[in-house]
């Protein structure tokens, strides 16, 4: 049985060193990327308060040719399948390699409500050899959930994950 369980009372920092220590032994050696984001999700979830959807996009063959991000692993309500590059905030991230921190999300343009409920996001690219391969999405029901700080963490969970998923 794995049993990762954060200490609430953490400071934000202590926390996502915990996530990374945690991710880190439970991907270590595994090659299967899939069961990798599954975890991985787990963990986001136990460990991140006042989330309502946890989880990845993978960069994948579009249908119609080309790449964009299909649904990955995640904790929370059923989401959208495929978002081109360049679409909502996911795709911002993945199109322009660089972290998207909204704190409302109806502000900011061409958002993609999966779960109505979501108010801020959290969204991560995972980059192997300076390609995004993909992202790490985090939701809340919360405004301005997240912190700069928040970002820093989940942007060393995705370096520790590059070449796991
Ligand atoms: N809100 C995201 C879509 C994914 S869901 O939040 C799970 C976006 O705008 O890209």
């Amino acid at each position: 049985m794995y049993d990762f369980r954060p200490d609430e009372t953490l400071a934000p920092a202590e926390l996502h060193w915990q996530l990374c220590e945690a991710a880190d032994a439970l991907t270590e050696g595994e090659p299967d990327g899939i069961a990798n984001m599954a975890n991985v999700a787990a963990l986001l979830w136990e460990f991140l308060p006042d989330l309502n959807w946890a989880g990845f996009y993978r960069v994948a063959p579009a249908k119609s040719g080309g790449h964009e991000l299909v649904l990955g692993p995640f904790v929370g309500r059923p989401a959208c399948i495929r978002i081109p590059f360049g679409t909502g905030v996911c795709g911002a991230a993945a199109g322009s390699g660089e972290t998207q921190l909204v704190e409302d999300v109806h502000a900011f343009p061409g958002h993609i409500a999966c779960d109505a409920a979501s108010r801020s996001e959290l969204v991560v690219p995972v980059k192997r050899e300076g390609r995004v391969v993909a992202v790490i999405d985090l939701d809340s029901p919360s405004p301005a959930r997240f912190s700069r700080e928040d970002a820093r963490g989940i942007e060393a969970l995705a370096a520790l994950l590059a070449d796991r998923i």
